[in-house]
């Protein structure tokens, strides 16, 4: 069973098992991350092994600074901005790769594109002790529900690695949010911790949605899979049903509800990105047939929430 180690006094041997070509679970804003050194095939394998991912999709490389960004990838203007104004923070941008840059190609999938990310917190410490980049997929084994606490990865992946680094809830609870810029326009290959108005007010120009070819298989059909099914934007409560509620007004028939967790009692939605995994894993646990869940608005985090509630009710692809 992995350890669970408060963030004061893992640092060492979290870098230690890095060094070694180990892999440990650490905090990041977004949710909790998987992470092995990105230069090491080794490495990055014992990730997607951890994971159980059936395919070798491409990870995100997580770096300390710009210069270690630079040093792996080539950016353009419009990149360069966004890094300016969002790093560290919950961005990722796709970018062309330099040659020779030291990065293991199980981390792209063989791309010449990378995703890079600059957390903040224990990840960026741990990456300047490191002094490489590191690639972390988000901790949970393929087609779950992303830990957004050591406790959700340690139960989850526990059993498959040594240590998980323990920082508390993360604070934004979603993925980041990951862009493109291609021929000097933007393009949203995921929504996430920080909302497409933000990201379009720094850019001066819209964002296009809708991914070509590969992009984000993170991005499989049904991802973030509870075990119970879930039924989105409902007005009316079913018998047996487990109700994930949004702000002050409840769906009818919410008194049946046999569990029910509120995402934001105030209708905040930054709240509710940040307790969506935790809750829908704790209604899943009560052993509902169905989850319930009412609707939620798109605009800011809600256009990513929305995604991973979309998602959780994917008919089920268990290649994925
Ligand atoms: O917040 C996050 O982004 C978390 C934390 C741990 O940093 N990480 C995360 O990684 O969500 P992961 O592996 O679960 O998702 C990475 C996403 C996938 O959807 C993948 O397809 C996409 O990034 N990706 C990686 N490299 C890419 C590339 N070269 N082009 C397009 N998409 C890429
Ligand atoms: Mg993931």
């Amino acid at each position: 069973m992995a350890e669970i180690l408060a963030i004061g006094e893992a640092m060492e041997q979290a870098l230690a098992l890095l060094e070694g070509g180990d892999v440990v679970a650490i905090p990041t804003e977004t949710v909790y991350g998987l992470a092995g050194d990105a230069t090491n095939g080794v490495a990055v394998a014992r990730i997607f092994e951890a994971k159980g991912r059936p395919r070798f999709n491409p990870l995100i490389a997580h770096v300390a600074d710009r210069a270690m960004a630079d040093r792996i990838a080539g950016f353009d203007p419009l990149s360069a901005k966004l890094a300016e104004a969002f790093w560290p923070g919950p961005l990722t941008l796709v970018l062309p790769q330099r040659a020779g840059n030291g990065i293991h190609p199980l981390v792209t999938a063989g791309l010449d594109t990378i995703a890079l990310r600059m957390p903040r917190g224990f990840g960026g410490e741990l990456i300047v002790r490191l002094g490489r980049p590191v690639a972390a997929p988000s901790a949970n084994s393929s087609g779950k529900i992303s830990g957004t606490t050591a406790q959700a990865v340690a139960a989850d992946l526990g059993a498959r690695i040594g240590l998980v680094v323990d920082g508390g809830a993360t604070p934004v609870g979603l993925e980041s949010t990951i862009l493109k810029v291609e021929n000097g326009k933007l393009r949203l290959l995921r929504p996430g911790g920080i909302g497409a108005e933000e990201i379009e007010a720094v850019a001066g120009a819209k964002l296009s949605r809708g991914a070509t070819g590969i992009e984000a298989p993170g991005m499989l059909a049904s991802h973030y899979a509870p075990g119970a099914a879930m039924r989105l934007n409902v007005e009316k409560i079913a018998e047996g049903e487990a109700l994930l509620a949004f702000g002050r007004n409840r769906a009818e028939g919410w008194e049946r509800a046999v569990a029910l967790r509120n995402l934001s009692e105030r209708g905040d939605l930054r709240e509710a990105a940040s307790n969506l995994f935790a809750y829908m894993q704790a209604l899943d646990l009560v052993g509902a047939a169905t989850i319930a869940v009412e609707p939620i608005p798109f605009e800011g985090l809600g256009e990513a929430i929305n995604d991973r509630l979309a998602r959780a009710a994917a008919p089920r692809d268990n290649t994925a």
